[in-house]
């Protein structure tokens, strides 16, 4: 199976509407200057709710071929919910995915497994392709080695989700996120396997051969290569060094 890499700045809370604009326009340029080939690898940003309208603008605009995706969405389609945003409106603003259960959504916004397994299907019902995040924290690699609760997580984010689903799952290990200390590429793959295997057997063999695996947690220009090297690692949920365009463009441009 051949699963085209996919590359994922998720900006979180960084960058307005119009830094967010000069940031993939020099993101665009830089990738077309350093001779990058479309297709070669998925390039995707998730910026704030508030720059979306404008990047897709310009995306459209320039025929910039970036993925565009959000970083939450609501799991309700409409109503009395002050704040919240709905996959609906997402998909109208050509929003192709969004992020769902990030370990900061989890930890800061006491996100359980439940909502995030809400948030998945009304993603998928509106035609944005969920991007489950899963990982351990520093305690429960203690108590429970790496891959239990990533386990767990997935299998309880997959619950009545349809076998044909386009998903992605994103494995970031919480200690590693922003900490600079990123998990070994083993360490990764250990857990992108496990993780393959509960696609495996929740969904089906076909599922899981497809789905795309990111690894997140402190990735560089300097380390994605040794990601990337791993037979389940697909690509990665990139945060810091997403919003230093050299950098980002750097990571894109990975060489095996
Ligand atoms: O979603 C991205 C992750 O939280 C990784 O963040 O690259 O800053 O460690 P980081």
């Amino acid at each position: 199976t051949s699963r085209t890499p996919l590359i994922a700045g998720n900006w979180k809370m960084n960058l307005d509407h119009l830094q967010a604009v000069a940031t993939v326009q020099k993101l665009h340029w830089t990738l077309k200057d350093a001779g990058h080939e479309n297709g070669s690898v998925e390039v995707a940003v998730f910026p704030p709710f508030t720059d979306i309208r404008s990047v897709q603008t310009l995306i459209d605009a320039d025929k910039i071929p970036f993925g565009l995706g959000a970083q939450d969405l609501s799991a309700h389609d409409s109503g009395a919910y002050t704040g919240e945003i709905s996959g609906a409106f997402l998909s109208k603003l050509g929003v192709g995915s969004v992020i769902i259960g990030h370990s900061e959504r989890r930890e800061y916004h006491q996100e359980s497994d439940e909502l995030v397994n809400a948030k998945v299907k009304a993603a998928l019902k509106h035609g944005l392709v969920p991007v489950i995040c899963v990982g351990e924290t520093a305690e429960d690699l203690e108590r429970f080695g790496s891959s239990a609760v990533p386990v767990g997580q997935l299998e309880k984010a997959l619950e009545g989700v349809q076998a044909s689903a386009d998903i992605v799952v994103a494995y970031e290990p919480v200690w590693a996120i922003g900490s600079g200390q990123a998990a070994t590429p083993a360490q990764a793959q250990e857990v992108c396997a496990a993780l393959r295997a509960v696609i495996a057997r929740v969904l089906d063999d076909e599922a899981a051969a497809r789905t795309r695996i990111l690894y997140g947690g402190s990735v560089k220009s300097g380390n994605i290569a040794s990601f990337m090297r791993e037979p389940d690692v697909d690509g990665a949920l990139v945060g810091g060094a997403s919003l230093v365009v050299d950098e980002f463009a750097a990571i894109v441009r990975f060489q095996k």
